[in-house]
């Protein structure tokens, strides 16, 4: 039974909603990059970059993730990333992405946003034309930043809207609650985009609370500390606003001390609209399947579980009704 969903978790279509293009970012990579750009990485080897890979919360991680992302400089480099991760999807048999970019992590080290946001989306549509990979791409607004940096990006996103769906809110979560980007997240569905954000990863419930009723948004990124509220389970329940959890990432980042003590099945058993999503792989030891697979095997999830998980990233998705009910059926 145990090959059975093994097997079928890596045959399956399936769509990933939360993945930071940033944290794709694999080792081997990291050291082209850093020699073609000549800049200089803190490590002698892939061993030691690995090695260095020990977190005890959200924050120590992060600087080492913006540290990585300064070998990232030209429309070149942002392609192979973005490519790099679309031969991840292919092998998962992921068929449809949404895939987040934080562009003040590179505009603060002079790089352009046409550069970013060009070689992510002609990754994208090469992807799209050669595998047939459906893609959308969020831009994250980085918190720990002020509220006028937003602004800034977000009058770049709008000369791009053809190419970003939607906005989102990411980096560092405790001191910085949602209100202090209302305004920005009211200017950007002014604008037309759809709204999501990072919430109750480490953060309180409150922090989703705001999330919901001050940023509008169509889904919470992590929300894994939602369990902590009943009445705001009861909210998200009755409208099935999407949690993109990430279970790899919640063990890394000692969210949870160990997958067997992660709140996923709980969640799903209350009706709570989940999936599994792989957040910053290359960082939290695996992609799509993975993640799938361990926390099957972590938690006992059985198969209509599983299909559950993916239905729901399907039906989460910005993708049309229609495409979402073509998905859906298939997995059926
Ligand atoms: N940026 C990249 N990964 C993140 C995460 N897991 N939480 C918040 N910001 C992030
Ligand atoms: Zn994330």
């Amino acid at each position: 039974m145990r090959n059975q969903i093994s097997n079928f978790i890596k045959n399956v279509p399936k769509a990933e909603l939360h993945l930071h293009i940033e944290g794709t970012l694999e080792p081997e990579l990291m050291f082209k990059l850093a020699k073609r750009n000549n800049i200089f990485i803190p490590y002698k080897n892939v061993e030691e970059v690995k090695s260095a890979y020990k977190f005890k919360n959200l924050d120590s991680f992060l600087d080492i993730y913006y540290q990585s992302s300064k070998v990232l400089i030209t429309e070149e480099d942002f392609f192979d990333l973005t490519w790099a991760y679309l031969l991840k999807c292919k092998e998962d048999n992921i068929v449809h992405t949404e895939i987040f970019f934080d562009p003040q992590a590179h505009i603060d080290r002079g790089v352009s946003f046409e550069i970013i946001i060009n070689g992510i989306n002609n990754a994208l549509k090469k992807a799209n034309f050669e595998f047939g990979i459906s893609s959308k791409i969020i831009m994250c607004f980085l918190r720990h930043l002020e509220e006028d940096s937003g602004f800034n990006v977000l009058n770049d996103a709008i000369k791009h809207k053809d190419k970003i769906i939607g906005v989102g809110l990411d980096s560092s979560e405790i001191g910085n609650p949602p209100k202090k980007f209302e305004k920005l997240f009211n200017k950007a569905i002014e604008e037309g985009f759809l709204t999501v954000a990072h919430a109750g990863e480490e953060g309180p419930p409150e922090y989703i609370w705001d999330c919901i009723n001050l940023l509008k948004v169509k889904r919470i990124d992590h929300g894994v500390q939602c369990l902590k509220d009943d009445k705001l389970v009861e909210e998200l329940i009755k409208k099935q606003i999407p949690l993109t959890v990430c279970p790899l990432s919640n063990v890394k980042l000692c969210v949870f001390d160990n997958l067997k003590n992660h709140n996923l099945k709980k969640m799903l058993i209350r009706g709570l609209r989940v999936m599994v999503n792989s957040d910053d792989p290359a960082y939290f030891g695996g992609y799509l399947n993975q993640n799938l697979i361990e926390t099957h095997l972590a938690l006992n999830l059985k198969l209509e579980d599983i299909k559950n998980l993916i239905i729901n990233s399907f039906k989460s998705s910005f993708l049309d009704d229609d495409k979402k009910n073509e998905w859906i059926e298939k997995i059926n």
